[in-house]
């Protein structure tokens, strides 16, 4: 069996990539590497977490020692890194935790991968899984390509930038068999209440308002979360090394025009009359420094690895309202404790 080490499995979209290869790959044995952080919940694997080639190990990244431990244990061929700190908020009011996560932690994973491998990378793979974000930000028209220049402009977004540079990196200097993807907005299962669009649909549900930032006028491009995750399938297995993938959903949403659908579709969900949640919409403080507009080109992905999404927006975000709704449980036990905290101070001033 093929070990492959998963890092952040528990979180959003590591669990839809963890339930994936689990089900698909049964000649892999999928070891689920993560902190279990605020964001990482091991609910969101429940239905994967008997099968015979899935496993959990418990390991903080930024952990060097332990991080090496791991690899020699398992001797993994293959690395899918997505642990992260990925909330642009958290990281303006708290930078370090994703420098230390994003950062050192990605160079652990690099050395530990680095030493195992010991010069002999025939069937390895090192994919390390990021944000369109490290573009920067465009204006009213134009595209983000592999081959545009880095301008993060967040704490969240330099983290990633740098992880990217040192992935990189250590292909070039060391000729470790990388390859990295850069993906936009993900929605849907699972999705934290933190992000825009699991964040309104708790609070429509609740009937509370819903922040908007600004004017509502920024512009981001979604994609099906298991869109994604089959993304992440064909890069890993088909990807060049030291190649990078851009992943788009080629849907651009104003941040204003998507809440409206949005609540229109819980209106008609809840019965309640049209009109009624988007009296919710609250315009509120900018987030420092908002990039404007993010839209990806992912033509090389899609003709190179044949990868397509397989949801319209339409399709896919009734189906996350959904399952929003018949997932009670898990969102009231997200929703408390630690994230009522950060809750509170991060919209108190506002
Ligand atoms: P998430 O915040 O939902 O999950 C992150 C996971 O990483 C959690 O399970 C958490 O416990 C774990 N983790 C955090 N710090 C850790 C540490 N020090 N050691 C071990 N585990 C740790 O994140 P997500 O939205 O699922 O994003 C996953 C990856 O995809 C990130 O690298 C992110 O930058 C990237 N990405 C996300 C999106 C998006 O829209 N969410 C889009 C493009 C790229
Ligand atoms: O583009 C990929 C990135 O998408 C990922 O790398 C990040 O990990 C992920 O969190 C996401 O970043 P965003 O900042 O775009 O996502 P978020 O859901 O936080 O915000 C989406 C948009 O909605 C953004 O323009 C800010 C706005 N917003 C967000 C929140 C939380 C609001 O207007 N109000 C809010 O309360």
């Amino acid at each position: 069996m093929k070990t492959i080490i998963i890092t952040g499995g528990a979180g959003f979209i590591g669990s839809h990539v963890v339930r994936r290869f689990v089900n698909k790959y049964p000649d892999y044995k999928i070891v689920n590497l993560d902190a279990l952080t605020y964001a990482g919940n091991l609910e969101n694997l429940k239905d994967v977490e008997n099968a015979n080639n899935y496993q959990f190990e418990h390991a903080d990244i930024t952990d060097a020692a332990k991080i090496k431990e791991v690899f020699a244990r398992y001797q993994p061929v293959g690395v899918v890194h997505l642990a992260a700190e990925s909330h642009v908020d958290r990281s303006i009011s708290g930078p370090m935790a994703f420098v230390e996560t994003n950062i050192i932690g990605t160079v652990n994973l690099l050395n530990a991968a680095r030493e195992t491998w010991n010069g002999e990378w025939e069937g390895k793979r090192f994919y390390h899984v990021s944000t369109d974000e490290v573009y920067g930000s465009l204006g009213e028209t134009g595209f983000f390509y592999e081959t545009t220049a880095y301008d993060p402009r967040s704490p969240y977004s330099a983290s990633k930038a740098s992880s990217d540079h040192l992935v990189r990196a250590y292909y070039h200097t060391y000729g470790l068999p990388v390859v990295i993807s850069n993906c936009s907005n993900n929605y849907g299962p699972n999705h934290f209440p933190e992000k825009l669009i699991p964040l309104a649909i708790h609070r429509i549900q609740n009937n509370e308002e819903i922040p908007i930032y600004g004017k509502g006028e920024n512009v981001r491009d979604w994609l099906y979360v298991e869109d994604h995750a089959a993304a992440i399938d064909a890069v890993f297995h088909k990807g060049g090394l030291g190649e990078t993938y851009n992943i788009g959903g080629n849907n651009e949403w104003t941040n204003i025009d998507l809440i409206r659908l949005l609540c229109k579709i819980m209106d008609q969900k809840l019965g309640r009359e049209e009109g009624t949640s988007e009296k919710l919409i609250t315009f509120v403080k900018d987030r420092a420094g908002h990039d404007l507009r993010y839209a990806i080109d992912s033509t090389k992905l899609k003709t190179e690895l044949g990868w397509e999404p397989s949801l319209t927006f339409e399709e896919g975000l009734p189906k996350t309202v959904d399952w929003y709704l018949a997932n009670q449980d898990w969102l009231n036990h997200v929703t408390s404790g630690e994230y009522q905290n950060y809750f509170k101070q991060q919209y108190q001033e506002r």
